[in-house]
C-alpha cells in the first residue's frame, strides 16, 4: 500500500507513467473498472477536488462517499486515529482535505488503506501533478519550460516546486520576503535538483523569460482575515497586462482556482487567450483517475 501525501511520493518515472496513464485514461484508454469504495473526508470548502474524485472514482467503476467537517468532527467527536482505523475498515481509499499536514500524517499512519491528500497546509499534491499534466500536454512533453510563480509561498507552490524539481523543470518562486518558500520545502527541492529552483523578490526579472506564470491567491483558506493587511504587500505581484509587458515569450497563464479577480490576477489577464485555468482545472479528474488507479492496482 502506498499513499499521496507530497509531490515526492512518486518518482520521476512514476510520476512521467501517471500522466501518460491519465492522458490514455482523457483520450477513452485504458480505464480499469473495479467496485471500489473511495471515502472523502474534507475539513474545508472544495469545488474541483470534490467533484474530480467522485467523478473520477465513478469512472473507475467505484462509488464515493463524502463526509464534512461538521459530520466527522475530527478531534472533537473522535480522535484521528480512531477514524483512520474505522473508515479504513469500511473503504478502498480515503482522500482528505485538512488544515495540519501532520493530522495528515497522523491518519495515513493508523489508515490500512492507501490516503490522498486532497490539499493540507503544505502540499496539494494532486493539483501540482494536474499542473504537470497540463504543462506536458501544452509542450508536448517536458521540454524545460520556465515556470514562474508569482505571490505567497503556500500548499500549490510547496508541492509545484517539489514537482518541477522531480521532473528536472525550472521553477521560479517570486513573492515578498516575508512570505517567501520555507526552508525545508528548498532544502528539498534542491536535494532532488539544485538548479531547478530560482528564488527572487523582482517580479520583472521573474517573468522576463518565463513560458508560464502561475499566481494562486494570496490568503489561503483558513488566512482570509489577513488578506487586507496582505493586499498593499502584494500587490507588486499581481498578475496584469503591465507586468506581462515585460515579457520576452507569450506565457501561459496557469492558476489553480478559485481565483480572486483584481487581487492576484486581473479579469484582464484570466480570461486572455493565453490562459489554460480551466484545462488545469480538467486536468484534477484525469490525473486523480490515474492516481487512484495506481495505488488501488497494487493492493489488488
Ligand atoms: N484547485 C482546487 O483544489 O479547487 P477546490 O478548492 O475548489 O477543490
Ligand atoms: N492555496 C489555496 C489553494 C486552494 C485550492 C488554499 O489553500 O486555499
Amino acid at each position: 500500500m502506498k499513499n499521496y501525501l507530497s509531490v515526492s511520493d512518486f518518482s520521476k518515472t512514476e510520476l512521467i507513467e501517471l500522466i501518460q496513464l491519465a492522458i490514455a485514461m482523457k483520450n477513452g484508454e485504458s480505464v480499469i473498472k473495479r467496485s471500489h469504495f473511495l471515502a472523502l473526508l474534507f475539513e474545508k470548502p472544495s469545488l474541483r477536488t470534490r467533484v474530480s474524485f467522485e467523478a473520477a472514482m465513478k469512472n473507475l467503476g467505484g462509488n464515493s462517499i463524502f463526509l464534512s467537517k461538521e459530520e466527522v468532527q475530527i478531534g472533537e467527536r473522535e480522535d484521528i486515529k480512531d477514524v483512520a482505523r474505522t473508515l479504513s475498515k469500511m473503504v478502498d481509499c480515503i482522500a482528505i482535505r485538512i488544515s495540519s499536514h501532520a493530522d495528515l500524517e497522523e491518519f495515513a499512519q493508523f489508515s490500512s488503506v492507501p490516503v490522498i491528500n486532497a490539499l493540507s497546509d503544505l502540499e496539494h499534491p494532486c493539483q501540482a501533478l494536474a499542473d504537470l499534466m497540463t504543462i506536458y500536454e501544452q509542450f508536448n512533453g517536458f521540454k524545460n519550460p520556465q515556470i514562474t510563480y508569482l505571490g505567497d509561498a503556500n500548499n500549490v507552490s510547496n508541492s509545484l516546486a517539489l514537482a518541477s524539481s522531480i521532473v528536472d523543470i525550472s521553477f521560479t518562486f517570486c513573492g515578498p520576503k516575508d512570505f517567501s518558500m520555507n526552508k525545508d520545502f528548498v532544502n528539498q527541492c534542491m536535494a532532488l535538483n539544485d538548479n531547478s529552483l530560482l528564488i527572487t523578490e523582482d517580479p520583472k526579472v521573474a517573468v522576463r523569460n518565463a513560458d508560464v506564470i502561475y499566481t494562486d491567491v494570496w490568503a489561503s483558506m483558513g488566512e482570509e482575515d489577513s488578506i487586507e493587511q496582505r493586499k498593499p504587500i502584494f500587490l507588486p505581484y499581481q498578475l496584469n497586462d503591465e507586468l506581462l509587458s515585460s515579457t520576452t515569450k507569450k506565457p501561459l497563464i496557469m492558476h489553480c482556482l478559485p481565483a480572486q479577480r483584481g487581487n492576484e490576477i486581473t479579469n484582464e489577464v484570466i480570461e486572455s487567450q493565453n490562459s489554460i485555468v480551466f484545462e488545469q482545472a480538467e486536468n484534477r479528474l484525469w490525473i486523480q483517475q490515474a492516481i487512484m488507479s495506481k495505488l488501488l492496482s497494487s493492493r489488488d
